[in-house]
């Protein structure tokens, strides 16, 4: 399924801070797009950092590729269903592609103890019931959360995954 377009400046910024934070972290962005946030990703990234970037649109798939190139990005064609889960656990995860409600507990279950996600693309000020984003990440027992505006009509949730 292709959607959406790409990341706002405020969330990039924030990915980058998350990104530097990870001194060895193991981080993946599912839904790479035209490749602005895996570029404001990897500019960030620590030197003993690891980063891959699932697409599976192949057009912007090649769009994106030309972008990173010479880039320490490891760019995936392909379903990040499929692909990423036995790449994990990760650091941190840009949860990017199709419906988050229904990948959220593929996502999470792909967390390392400590392990970052982000969702971005909300609208700010709607309650958490009756969201299923929202309920399946601020509500989730597995995870530390919180939602923070970063544009006038944007919010995006932060989320932790709790050690066992
Ligand atoms: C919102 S855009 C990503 C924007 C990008 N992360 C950025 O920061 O600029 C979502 C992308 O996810 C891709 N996508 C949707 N479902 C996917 C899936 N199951 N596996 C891989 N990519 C997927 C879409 O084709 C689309 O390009």
């Amino acid at each position: 399924m292709t959607d959406g377009g790409s990341s706002i400046e405020a969330v990039r910024r924030l990915l980058a801070t998350l990104v530097a934070a990870k001194p060895r972290g193991r981080i993946a962005e599912l839904g790479t797009a035209y490749g602005d946030g895996a570029s404001a990703m990897v500019a960030a990234l620590p030197p003993e950092a690891t980063f891959i970037t699932v697409e599976n649109d192949p057009e912007r798939f090649q769009l994106a590729a030309q972008r990173l190139a010479g880039t320490r990005a490891e760019m995936v064609l392909g379903d990040w269903r499929e692909l990423l889960p036995e790449r994990g656990p990760f650091d941190l995860l840009f949860l990017d592609a199709g419906d988050a409600a229904q990948s959220a507990a593929l996502a999470i279950s792909m967390l390392a103890p400590g392990g970052i996600l982000v969702k971005d693309d909300l609208t700010p000020g709607r309650s958490r019931d009756g969201d299923p984003v929202r309920e399946a990440l601020l509500g989730n027992p597995l995870l530390v959360a919180c939602e923070i505006q970063t544009a006038p009509a944007a919010a995006a949730i932060v989320a932790v995954r709790r050690a066992p």
